[in-house]
């Protein structure tokens, strides 16, 4: 662990200008930065630095943060590389806190483990070039399979001799602990001897993001042999297969340019595919895809190209990840490599324009193909086309993401073309999945509420669910950003009779649900626990939190309240219904950060203080409409219960337009107080 002092001093010597300009060219505009965004393609620039505030802005895709997030986003590290690489720079000594036994005992193993890996890196890639039986064996078997030696050395392939020991004698020599090199599954234990693992088989190093050998794969040589195929490295403190694509280390800037990222089983596919100039490509070592490597691709790209053999087994192993992509909110498409070949020789007998063109004219979606692909297997029993139905819209429903919305609508309206069936039934039976999933959660977690919505979504059709769904795509986040602007900003200050804003805004019941955005809720339970002892929190307090999510939200809520107007003009998630008045907004106000010198900094300082009381009761307006709709829902669910007496009935009926009434109040007054929306 880093020390809290260690990380004060980093702080202190942030310069977020100093930082992003490493990545970005910057021009001074006013008191601000301006260059070329490095998020997403653009001509124009629009990416805003400022010193000031100690945060970027992206005008044209909405990104922001400070010079932590900024590197975490941009050099995907982790927080604590993040503060390693501002330390590195800035030339500040860490100082490591206290750490338990187990913990140190479980870095020094780690740290051993790197060690001998270098170690044995070395030694087999050296014996490939230098040794008589490394060049005759390894090599050779390598060039012949078309690999170059700029290729080899590149991806640091190496040679195990075939004799019993030689890597073992070699390590012990150079005072390498027996133990470590056992857990390296570098050598092994026969008899009160070491002897090497991985004779007479090439080797393939394994590294992690950073570029550190974290295993190997060993691949035989010799055709006819009962050994398998390749030997990996055991499962140890620092080699995890469940987390770990061979060849990130190479393909992530590759990945990164292309925002896509070729998904293939073996390394041998991985070196071929890099050789022939496609370098944004990783295995996954012929098992299938585990939540944590999808988590490792998402990291680079949101675009997922499986490349698998076109035979049985390979387009099942495929299917398999499907549905656990899908739900990592992936864009899954997929590439079947015919005539038996894979990827590596494939790209070796047609040249690597010629697989180019295959994957980019062969790319298929990954839903529709699993349909297809069900489909024929179904043939007209028409049972297992039920059964297809159904598991399609199972499918379907795990795109249930706000963002994934259109994209969900347009499987239902494809898939229920291709399956000749009605669009209204395909939507309910995917509604249902959904509900199903939300019923099973709710379960573990007691609520009516995400049911009933979606209950009600479903009854009331199309149109309203159009509604519905803008409703809770814009509006309400657009409120939960005002309500952490407001707490943030002017929670310490007078509200009434010696009590605060903060005071006032928690006299308000909330809980964990009313929110979209479960960032909130948590800011909330920091800010109300600080705060109780008189020690207010500010905006800093939030922006450099290590959970990069609420850094998100603080810098969006607090940096100034038109958010939305652009970050949500894409032509892919707006609806028809507000495109145009996204557009129009987004365009003025690109116009006005383009003729302003100062840019955005002024324009959106339009929260005076006077105000702040205006936007304190605005933001609890919204919270109150957003009890009255729950209290609502649960009473609209009551009413609709079979067996109650008419005095119920009736009782109901007097909540129901009662809280009308309140929302019919509060939604007058919302009118008056309430954001420019
Ligand atoms: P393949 O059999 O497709 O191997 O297994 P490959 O990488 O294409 O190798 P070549 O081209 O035949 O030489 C795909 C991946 O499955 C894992 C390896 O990661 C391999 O790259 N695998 C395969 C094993 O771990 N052990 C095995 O015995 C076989
Ligand atoms: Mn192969």
């Amino acid at each position: 662990m880093i020390s809290r002092e260690t990380i004060q001093q980093i702080l202190n010597r942030i310069d977020i200008v100093d930082i992003v300009g490493e990545f970005v060219k910057l021009k001074k505009r006013g008191t601000n930065y301006l260059g070329l965004c490095p998020f997403h393609n653009e001509k124009t620039p629009s990416f805003t630095v400022s010193p000031v505030k100690e945060i970027y802005k992206c005008f044209g895709c909405g990104r922001s943060g400070n010079a932590i997030s900024f590197l975490m986003e941009h050099e995907k590290y982790s927080y604590v590389e993040t503060l390693r690489w501002l330390a590195n720079k800035y030339n500040i000594e860490i100082e490591e806190t206290e750490t338990s036994p187990e913990q140190r005992l479980q870095q020094q193993v780690s740290d051993s483990l790197y060690i001998i890996n270098q170690f044995a890196g070395n030694y087999f890639s050296d014996l490939l070039f230098t040794d008589d039986e490394g060049k005759m064996a390894g090599l050779e078997y390598l060039k012949e399979r078309g690999f170059r030696e700029e290729t080899i050395k590149k991806f640091g392939l190496g040679y195990c001799l075939e004799q019993r020991d030689a890597f073992a004698k070699t390590a012990l020599a150079s005072q390498y602990n027996p133990d470590y090199l056992i857990k390296s599954g570098l050598v092994l234990k026969r008899e009160e001897a070491l002897v090497d693992n991985y004779r007479g088989r090439v080797i393939f190093p394994v590294h992690n993001q950073t570029g550190k050998i974290i295993g190997f794969g060993a691949r035989i040589i010799k055709k006819n042999d009962r050994a398998p195929k390749y030997i990996n490295t055991p499962e140890n403190e620092i080699y995890q297969k469940s987390k770990i694509l061979y060849g990130t280390y190479f393909a992530r800037q590759a990945i990164d340019q292309n925002d896509e990222c070729l998904l293939v089983e073996g390394y041998t596919d991985v070196v071929s595919l890099h050789q022939a100039g496609i370098e944004n490509v990783v295995a996954s070592g012929g098992t299938s895809l585990t939540q944590d490597q999808l988590r490792l691709i998402k990291k680079y790209t949101n675009r997922l190209i499986i490349l698998y053999d076109g035979d049985a087994a390979g387009v099942k192993a495929a299917l398999r990840g499907l549905d656990m992509a899908i739900e990592e909110g992936l864009d899954v498409k997929l590439v079947l490599i015919p005539d038996k070949e894979d990827p590596d020789s494939y790209v070796n007998k047609v040249g690597a324009l010629a697989f180019r063109n295959f994957i980019r004219e062969n790319k298929k979606d990954f839903i529709l193909f699993q349909l297809e692909v069900s489909l024929k297997e179904a043939g007209e029993d028409s049972t297992h086309k039920a059964a297809v139905v159904n598991q399609l819209a199972e499918t379907i429903s795990k795109l249930n993401k706000a963002e994934d919305f259109t994209k969900q609508q347009d499987y239902i309206h494809r898939c229920a073309e291709i399956l000749g069936i009605g669009e209204a039934g395909l939507h309910t039976l995917v509604n249902r999945h959904i509900r199903d999933k939300i019923s099973k959660e709710e379960s573990r977690k007691p609520s009516r509420i995400a049911t009933i919505v979606q209950q009600q979504t479903e009854e009331k059709g199309q149109d309203n669910l159009e509604d519905e769904t803008f409703q809770i795509l814009f509006q309400d986040q657009l409120q939960e950003r005002a309500l952490v602007r407001v707490l943030l900003s002017f929670g310490p200050m007078n509200w009434s009779d010696g009590k605060t804003v903060a005071d006032y805004i928690f006299e308000e019941e909330m809980d964990e649900e009313m929110f979209k955005n479960k960032k909130v809720p948590e800011i909330l339970n920091l800010y109300r626990v600080q705060s109780m002892s008189g020690n207010y929190p500010g905006i800093s307090d939030f922006a450099y939190s290590d959970d990069s999510e609420i850094v998100k939200l603080v810098i969006e809520s607090t940096n100034h309240p038109y958010e939305l107007s652009h970050r949500w003009y894409d032509e892919d998630r707006a609806h028809s219904i507000n495109r145009e008045i996204w557009k129009l907004n987004y365009e003025n106000f690109r116009k006005k950060v383009m003729q302003s010198d100062n840019s955005a900094e002024e324009i959106y300082s339009r929260n005076s203080t006077e105000q702040y009381k205006e936007d304190v009761e605005a933001v609890l307006v919204y919270l109150k409409l957003k009890k009255i709709k729950r209290l609502m829902l649960l009473n609209e669910e009551d009413l609709k219960k079979p067996n109650s007496s008419s005095e119920e009935i009736k009782h109901f009926q007097e909540v129901h337009s009662h809280l009308k009434q309140m929302q019919i109040e509060l939604t007058k007054k919302k009118g008056t107080v309430l954001y420019p929306f």
